[in-house]
Formats: C-alpha cells, sequence, structure tokens
C-alpha cells in the first residue's frame, strides 16, 4: 500500500456528496492521506450516515448547544484539534466560520462553492447564476479566509447554463464536477504543490513551477 502523506477532517452540514466522493478517492489511492474525522453543525445530517458506512468517527457540534458564537467556535476547534488534522475541509458545511479558527488554519482549510467566485458568493449560488442568465457557471475550491466566499482560489471547473436550466438542474450539472474537483484540490495539497502567493495560488511540480516552453 502507498504510504499516506497526511490526514484531514472533513466537516459537512448536509447530505455529503462532496465528503463521499472524498472519500472514495482516498479508498481507491488518488487521495494521499488519511480521513480522520467528519464533524457536523447538524445532527440529522446525512453525512453522518456516510462516515458510519466507511468507518470514520463522526461529531456533532451543533451551534444550538452554546451559548454564543465564540463559544461554539472554540467547542469547534476543540473537536478538530482532537484529531490534529494537517488539512481541514469544508465539504458543505454550512456556517460562516469566525476568525479564530480562520487564522489557526490559515493556509489548511479549504472550502467549495458552487459557482465561479468571485461570481455569485454565499447562498443560492447556481440560482444566482440562473437568474443572471451567465451561459457558464460552476464550482470552485479555494482556500478559507476571513471573507466568505473570497479566499485563494486553488481550482474552478466549468459547466455550460442552458436556457432551459433552473436552479436545481444546473446545481446537479455542477454537482459532478464538484466531485472532480475537490478530491484534485485536496491531492494536490498533499502532493505540496500548492504554494499560496498573496491571493493567487500557483499549482508548482515539487517545488518547480513548469516554464511552459517559455524557457529562454
Ligand atoms: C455543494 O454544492 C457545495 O458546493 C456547497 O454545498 C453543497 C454541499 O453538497 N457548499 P454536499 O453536502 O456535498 O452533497
Amino acid at each position: 500500500m502507498k504510504p499516506e502523506s497526511g490526514t484531514f477532517v472533513v466537516l459537512a452540514s448536509g447530505r455529503g456528496s462532496n465528503f463521499q466522493a472524498i472519500l472514495d478517492r482516498v479508498s481507491d489511492g488518488y487521495i494521499p492521506a488519511v480521513c480522520r474525522a467528519m464533524i457536523t453543525d447538524n445532527p440529522d445530517a446525512y453525512a453522518i450516515e456516510r462516515a458510519r458506512a466507511a468507518g470514520i468517527p463522526s461529531e456533532v457540534v451543533s451551534f444550538r448547544s452554546f451559548l454564543d458564537k465564540q463559544t461554539y467556535e472554540t467547542a469547534l476547534i476543540a473537536a478538530i484539534q482532537k484529531y490534529d488534522p494537517d488539512l481541514v475541509v469544508l465539504a458543505g458545511y454550512m456556517r460562516i466560520l469566525g476568525s479564530e479558527i480562520v487564522r489557526k488554519y490559515s493556509g489548511r482549510m479549504m472550502n467549495i462553492h458552487p459557482s465561479l467566485l468571485p461570481s455569485f458568493p454565499g447562498l443560492h449560488a447556481q440560482g444566482q447564476a440562473v437568474r443572471y442568465g451567465v451561459k457558464v457557471a460552476g464550482c470552485t475550491v479555494h482556500f478559507v479566509t476571513e471573507d466568505m466566499d473570497a479566499g485563494p482560489v486553488i481550482i474552478q471547473r466549468v459547466v455550460p447554463v442552458f436556457d432551459t436550466d433552473d436552479e436545481e438542474i444546473l446545481a446537479d450539472r455542477i454537482l459532478l464536477e464538484e466531485h472532480l474537483a475537490f478530491p484534485e484540490a485536496i491531492r494536490l495539497f498533499f502532493e505540496k504543490k500548492l504554494c499560496i502567493e498573496g491571493r493567487t495560488v500557483k499549482v508548482t511540480n515539487q517545488g518547480e513551477m513548469p516554464d511552459f516552453g517559455r524557457g529562454t
């Protein structure tokens, strides 16, 4: 078996299809890392069932059990810390994280968003795209910063938008690309090929940038 090169924890709030896509690519060896746990804010999340089926510990850190955002966040940090992950993966985690956790995992926390950022941040990105009338849409995997849906972009994948699309049809088309983009971004992270320079993420080849044939 290939040696694993790291560990990660997934945060998810709902059905967890991205979580599943990531687990599948760990199982087939594409992602050279171990998923240590899945943490959710939603006791009814289907992601819990997916974790159970995969034999991965899951924890519920429910916002409603805490007095305020700060105590919630402290508990969330403690839950993550327990697994000491190299990377934190937000796979459909529907809460905005505070600055303490974002700073703690700076450069080590990724999110996926179902639009081509910076277009259509926030909720119902696919509906926003349909209503705006754009001709292409897609998904973005990015590092998390304190500004919502605004961190350095790692990978984007594009899909066409057709006149007959509604929010749901477009969301399904984008989701297929999400399931490819997220494992690829995680793999690049564990292969140590991601280099953040300001707001740009450069994908290097073991520390060397490809010269794209432009060498002297
Ligand atoms: C995905 O569309 C993701 O981009 C967004 O929330 C959705 C989560 O879906 N952040 P799932 O729970 O991974 O199926």
